[in-house]
């Protein structure tokens, strides 16, 4: 059954619209700035046109974990920078309710709100009931405003969110209407496109350190693709288990066990690195190419796919019509070990396919390598995109009402 989105919601002059972000962005270590604001700039077409409709807008959004943060990485998780550049990029200004999530003094600043400003309230894990999915906080937090929102994609596998649960569910409970946003309807719609009826034939890249993290994932892609090409960390895995010398490369039991069922797969459907870079591990300095076949010594891991790998997979890649891609292929941050993450990445531009960058690290890449504008799209959901992959439904999602 199809999901009200924001045409549905009925005229918007005048109310106010709470909506539910993923402002979740990587900051700098050290000062707290905004590293990667794509997750900022894919909540604007629905903030904007709530704006246009003549609505006020409550945005709301997590960052970090601030419950896993020493005192001094929790006060850089206030969200004052992200609402700093929030307004930057909107081209007005974005007021910021102060320290509490919820309160007499949120709901004044957003009582007082007038058609066209923009509030943004406290990281909402700085209240503990946030992550307790908490029916009290969910009713204070709906009772900011008249219509309901979920535009943060990158959240939607999240169950135990009060944002994204508790408080539609108390909207509705107060008969207010909850719609997806413009970006949220963007992601499913590529998604399930992918997955129904994508163009032929279809490929995936796949990388990343854990083949146990995304096993699921892999298995749901394996009944979709024709292909999958699997570098980074989780090659050694297969390869390890093919009998290939690893050299110094960590690979724990318990990833060996969770690869060992695909195994079956590797030369068919799965296709493994051919060679790779390895670096000595005492001076990463230190590198040589290694192929499959022979060892990589015992001083060195393996840091990236080799070239004639590179040159395969970007082969296969150009004969693709759609390519998904998860995971980076090597250890990209080093500038030393990233050819082949950037190779992939240009690959996908240059192909001419369908091109889907799943969110997280991948999609930091192919951000820094400045391939983004050349694909298809690219999510701005990490765990999120894997879970929808798999099929897994959202209670996020079940809480938005149907159409008509
Ligand atoms: C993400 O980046 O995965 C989402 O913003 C959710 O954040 P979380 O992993 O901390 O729940
Ligand atoms: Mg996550």
């Amino acid at each position: 059954m199809p999901k009200k989105t924001l045409s549905d919601l009925g005229p918007l002059a005048g109310k106010r619209v709470l909506v539910r972000v993923d402002f979740n962005v990587p900051l700098d270590k050290k000062t707290g700035a905004v590293k990667n604001d794509r997750r900022i700039r894919g909540a604007l077409p629905t903030v904007q046109a709530l704006l246009d409709a003549g609505a006020a807008v409550i945005a709301m959004s997590h960052l970090g974990r601030p419950e896993k943060a020493t005192p001094e990485e929790r006060a850089n998780l206030t969200t004052d920078k992200v609402a700093a550049r929030f307004g930057e990029l909107l081209g007005r200004p974005v007021k910021k309710a102060a320290n509490d999530v919820v309160g007499p003094a949120v709901s004044a600043a957003a009582a007082a709100l007038k058609p066209g400003e923009v509030l943004l309230l406290e990281n909402l894990r700085f209240d503990p009931r946030e992550q307790q999915n908490d029916a009290e906080f969910a009713a204070a937090v709906a009772g900011l405003a008249d219509a309901y929102v979920n535009d943060a994609f990158g959240t939607c596998h999240n169950d135990k969110d009060a944002s994204m649960v508790a408080v539609p569910a108390a909207m509705k409970a107060a008969g207010k209407p909850r719609a997806v946003g413009l970006l949220v309807e963007k992601e499913l719609t590529i998604v399930d496109g992918l997955m129904t009826a994508p163009k032929t034939p279809v490929l995936a890249v796949m990388g990343g350190a854990k083949v146990s993290d995304k096993i699921a994932f892999i298995n749901a892609l394996l009944s979709k693709v024709d292909s999958l090409l699997i570098g980074g960390k989780m090659a050694y895995t297969f390869l390890k288990l093919k009998g290939f010398d690893v050299g110094a490369t960590r690979v724990a039991e318990e990833e060996l066990a969770a690869a060992t069922p695909l195994l079956g797969h590797v030369g068919g459907k799965i296709t493994l690195p051919v060679d790779c870079l390895a670096a000595k591990s005492s001076d990463l300095g230190v590198t040589q190419v290694v192929e499959v076949g022979g060892a990589i010594p015992a001083d060195y891991e393996g840091v990236d796919i080799g070239p004639k790998t590179l040159a395969l997979f970007a082969g296969k890649i150009n004969q693709a019509a759609t390519v998904i891609w998860n995971g980076p292929v090597g250890w990209f941050e080093q500038p030393a070990f990233s050819a082949g993450t950037k190779g992939v990445a240009a690959a996908m531009a240059d192909s001419g396919a369908v091109t889907v960058v799943g969110g997280g690290e991948t999609a930091e890449a192919v951000e820094q390598f400045g391939y983004d504008s050349k694909m298809t799209h690219v999510s701005t959901g990490g765990g999120a995109f894997l879970a929808y992959v798999e099929g897994r439904k959202f209670q996020s999602l079940a809480q938005i009402d149907d159409r008509g």
